[in-house]
């Protein structure tokens, strides 16, 4: 099994009525996990890439709550796959251990990014050779 095999879009219960729109994340139901942080990212240029890193223990899921951007998912063996958010109720889950990188904001993008763990910089792996060099002595 492969990590990237377990990214997957998820679509979120909604509960819509005249008044409006009400879209629901409830952790370990709708979201796979406990979520313990919540952080979002607007105001990124189009041009702008974030993320470009792989996380040894933590689980995101990300939700375009509104505006839209690009997610890539590589899993360090030459696979990659990308993923267009653009729907306050879809998100995608991603596991530990995939590259991912957040990209083409629009102007009114809100990145709404939930995630299984405190922040910990250290279960961070930012440089992409080290990821590719970690996922395969895993392998071995
Ligand atoms: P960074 O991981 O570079 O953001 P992105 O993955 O979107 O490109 O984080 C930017 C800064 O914010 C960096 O200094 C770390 C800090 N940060 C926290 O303190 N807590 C958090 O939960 C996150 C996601 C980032």
């Amino acid at each position: 099994m492969n990590n990237i095999d377990l990214v997957r879009m998820l679509e979120l219960p909604e509960r819509g009525d005249e008044r409006g729109n009400l879209v629901i994340a409830e952790g370990e139901t709708d979201i796979p996990f406990e979520i313990k942080r919540v952080f979002y990212i607007y105001g990124s240029d189009p041009d702008v890439v974030r993320g470009c890193h792989a996380n040894l223990h933590t689980e995101f899921v990300l939700i375009n709550v509104a505006g839209s951007s690009k997610v890539k998912v590589l899993d360090g063996e030459g696979n990659e796959i990308v993923y267009s958010l653009n729907r306050p109720k879809t998100g995608i889950y991603l596991p530990s251990m995939v590259w991912k990188e957040m990209y083409d904001f629009s102007e009114d993008s809100v990145l709404l990014c939930l995630a299984s763990t405190h922040y910990d910089e250290t279960e961070y792996v930012r440089d992409l050779e080290e990821y590719k060099k970690m996922v395969k002595e895993s392998k071995v």
